[in-house]
């Protein structure tokens, strides 16, 4: 049968129901192995699914697990937010807590680092002492304590996605467009919020390489939650250069913080504002220009920084790093990347700067790699600035590596500059 489904699907074939649910169900209970999984999910990259195969698919992946009723359970509005990953996106650490400040509940249950892009349980777990597989119970108090919680995704949450997200890893079947589409939604849906913002990332470093793929990839989540009667906005970002200044999970943190405590590092600040405008808006908090203004003040009174505060206390994290970067590690090995000539710097190509962090240990090469919370990359300039010829433009990072020749190798090999300052496009390229 499975072998049927195969074979239907690689000649350009429509999926049922009924066979979509077959083959989920069996390779979430074991009975279809990896190899034949592995093969059709490789034929649904190649001849793609239709909008009715997609929700079929990523209704077939919600019900291989429990689903929740936030919205019931905490008896109050919240709303989720989702990336469709990038390189040095700390958004979530940003726009969360100014929406828990704002007295909207963020529930989140977020994922590690897939391939070049980073997750924001790996950043989170660089805070010492911080646990993202807090029971039930204590996401949900942690929630209406600290107005939101990040969590890993637990093992009764669409199981489905867990086995096929880590088969895809390894198999060169992530940029998918209805893989991605159903892997994200059926994990959003199955949490119950009320409403849910998705920064959908374009460019070099996204999953999703031009704006007109990311485009829909929107719609198509979008369409998915309205059959659903879940309120959902898609924010295009940019990704073909890494946002903000740190690519590394500890970096990561404290560069969000730095943030939250009024640094305005342009690009990262305008992302994780509008996310938390919008996401303040599905809550209804006013009109949009009210809810940019609300995400605002949140940062600059301070309120958005104690909020994070909170759940990290609340989930056994050390608050004092948050203050004190020395705490969340130091790392043992560090060099200077320098520019190679004078001029602006035209490119900081995402996707090899997320492979440079990667070798210095800021990822995972294998599922059973552990990570090095120190490592990473620090940016000391960015696209569009002026540097001379032996300008440090970037400083590494490693605790597990002494030699990062090769991390420095990948930077110099993307790196460009030009005598003409270049134009740099607009940040968030679409909001719908
Ligand atoms: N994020 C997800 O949750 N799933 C994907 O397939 C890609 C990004």
């Amino acid at each position: 049968m499975i072998y049927d489904i195969i074979m239907k699907k690689r000649r350009g074939g429509k999926l049922s129901a009924d066979e979509i649910r077959f083959a989920v169900n069996g390779y979430t209970d074991g009975t279809i192995p990896d190899y034949q999984m592995s093969a059709l999910l490789m034929a649904m990259c190649f001849v793609g699914l239709d909008a009715e195969e997609t929700a079929d698919l990523t209704m077939a992946m919600m019900q291989t697990g429990r689903t929740y009723d936030l919205h019931s359970e905490l008896g109050h509005i919240c709303i989720d937010k989702h990336s469709t990953g990038g390189v040095g996106d700390k958004t979530s650490l940003i726009s969360a807590p100014i929406c828990a400040a704002c007295g909207v509940y963020v529930p989140k249950m977020s994922g590690r680092g897939l391939g070049h892009t980073g997750g924001t349980i790996d950043k989170v777990e660089s805070i010492p002492g911080f646990r993202t597989d807090i029971p039930h119970e204590e996401f949900i108090a942690a929630i209406k304590g600290a107005g939101l919680s990040v969590i890993s995704q637990s093992g009764d949450l669409v199981p489905a996605d867990k086995k096929m997200y880590a088969l895809r890893d390894t198999t060169a079947t992530i940029d998918s467009m209805p893989l991605i589409c159903s892997s994200i939604m059926s994990k959003k849906l199955a949490m119950g919020a009320d409403g849910i913002v998705i920064d959908v990332k374009t460019g070099d470093g996204a999953f999703m390489k031009t704006t007109e793929e990311a485009s829909a990839l929107a719609y198509a989540m979008k369409d998915l939650a309205d059959s659903m009667n879940r309120k959902c906005t898609c924010v295009l970002t940019d990704m073909d250069r890494p946002l903000g200044r740190c690519v590394g999970n500890s970096l990561e943190v404290a560069e969000a913080v730095s943030v939250l405590k009024g640094e305005k590092v342009p690009e990262l600040y305008e992302v994780s504002i509008t996310l938390a405008a919008h996401m303040l808006y599905l809550a209804e908090c006013g009109d949009m220009d009210r809810c940019r203004e609300l995400s605002e003040k949140a940062v600059s009174d301070g309120s958005a920084l104690r909020h994070l505060e909170k759940m990290v206390e609340l989930q056994h994290g050390d608050v004092n790093a948050l203050h004190d970067i020395s705490l969340l590690g130091t790392a043992r090995n560090t060099e200077r990347f320098t520019a190679m000539e004078s001029g602006y710097i035209s490119a900081v190509p995402a996707e090899q700067t997320g492979l440079a962090a990667l070798s210095l240990g800021a990822g995972r090469k294998t599922k059973e790699d552990t990570i090095d919370k120190t490592a990473g990359i620090v940016f000391r300039h960015s696209v569009g600035d002026y540097v001379n010829r032996g300008d440090t433009i970037a400083e590494l990072y490693s605790s597990v590596s002494a030699d990062m020749s090769q991390a420095a190798a990948r930077l110099a090999s993307c790196v460009t500059f030009s005598s003409e300052k270049p134009h740099l496009p607009p940040v968030v390229i679409k909001e719908c």
